[in-house]
């Protein structure tokens, strides 16, 4: 048997669930099979930091649950944000980005994209005025987290794709916290949505991929950058992602009904000095979460410990069920402290402006039974 023809093995059987294909390259006939494939005449694939079976199913699967006319996945939600802004700019242009991002997208605007002669003007894109100012200096892109990274802030994504587009701006929005299951701002006007699909979409915390998707004719530029650069996704975090996509939708609805509940409850617990969630009525962009989200406000949820740092540590260790692992989207309810992990290093200035505090923790809110959270909550609470 030519095992490089599996297929055959199989006669009439097809797989229920999808083959994995780990080749890092693939044979061909001959050059004119090559020249077919290269030239699009042909669908096929040469090597896998180019395209492979699994990235473009996934590509496939995503498109569809953003409403997108296609898709790219990379190896991490950081790769995503550096294709697509790699794709757009150039020595000399400009970008504009809300002051409240995950940190290490802050940093690739500060830090990095300044050695490639790239300038961002960081804003409240709360503030539409302040939005609309900075875009009358000309600039290639207006960058927003749906639902910012820790506080969440809700982006008022119609009005901000239409300051983008009157600005001659693409609007890109990084939908990590609110998953294409809440909101799918390509429909309210982005240009670019980009996921770290690391967390809710793979929401099993054991893949590290990324996804970039749009409507314009952008695809094929994003696609050659990610594999020039070398931000490819691997056959198998795409394999296990196409699992975790099939649970998406109940498991958000799961985890934003315990997060809502949640943020009802613990005002109440001793210790906890604010709680910030987007469908509590003290958020300050309650309203519009409920204009633009549907099916919930997320699962993610921040409370501030009144017991500082200390507290947070007493917290950690009398709760081990919540356990502390910075990132989000596990299917159980994790915890993060964003002043030393995701936000470490944001200018401690910035991070006070943000309230950012020391006490703060952030709930990545799973699907477990509310009052197996809840008990676990009260054990950390009641030392803290
Ligand atoms: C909002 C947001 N965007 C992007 C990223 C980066 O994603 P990744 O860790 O998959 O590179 C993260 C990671 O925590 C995030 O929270």
């Amino acid at each position: 048997m030519n095992d490089s023809q599996p297929s055959s093995a199989l006669g009439s059987s097809v797989p229920l669930t999808p083959p994995l294909y780990t080749s890092a390259v693939y044979r061909l006939p001959d050059l004119d099979a090559l020249d077919r494939i290269l030239d699009g005449q042909e669908s096929g694939f040469i090597y896998a930091r180019d395209a492979h079976p699994n990235s473009r199913r996934l590509a496939a699967l995503l498109a569809e649950v953003e409403g997108a006319k296609w898709t790219i996945t990379t190896s991490s939600g950081m790769a995503a944000i550096s294709a697509l802004v790699l794709a757009n700019v150039e020595r000399g242009r400009r970008i504009v980005a809300s002051h409240r991002l995950y940190g290490r997208t802050t940093q690739l605007f500060q830090q990095e994209l300044p050695r490639l002669g790239v300038q961002t003007s960081f804003v409240d894109t709360s503030d539409l005025e302040e939005t609309k100012k900075a875009l009358q200096e000309p600039a290639a892109l207006l960058f927003v987290e749906t639902i910012s990274n820790p506080l969440l802030r809700v982006a008022d994504l119609p009005a901000l794709a239409r300051l983008a587009h009157d600005a001659n701006c693409q609007l890109v929005v990084d939908n990590t916290f609110a998953t294409p299951i809440l909101i799918r701002p390509l429909e309210l006007g982005a240009d670019y949505v980009m996921e770290s699909v690391t967390k809710m979409i793979g929401g099993h915390s054991d893949v590290t991929l990324g996804m970039v998707c749009g409507n314009n004719d952008k695809r094929a530029e994003i696609a050659q950058v990610s594999s020039i650069w070398g931000f490819s996704s691997s056959p198998f975090d795409c394999w296990l992602t196409e699992r975790g996509l099939e649970t998406l939708a109940l498991r958000m609805k799961a985890a934003c009904a315990n997060a809502a509940a949640l943020a009802e409850w613990l005002p109440s617990r001793p210790g906890v000095a604010r709680v910030a969630y987007p469908g509590c009525s003290d958020h300050p962009d309650r309203e519009l979460a409920v204009r633009i989200l549907s099916g919930g406000f997320g699962n993610m949820l921040c409370f501030d410990l009144a017991g500082g740092r200390e507290a947070v540590n007493r917290f950690m260790r009398q709760a081990p069920n919540i356990p502390f692992s910075p990132s989000l989207g596990h299917t159980t309810t994790t915890c993060s402290h964003p002043a030393t992990t995701s936000h470490r290093y944001v200018d401690p200035a910035e991070k006070q402006r943000q309230g950012i505090t020391d006490g703060l923790i952030r709930l990545s809110v799973g699907i477990e039974e509310l009052s197996t959270i809840q008990d676990e909550l009260e054990k950390g609470l009641s030392v803290a």
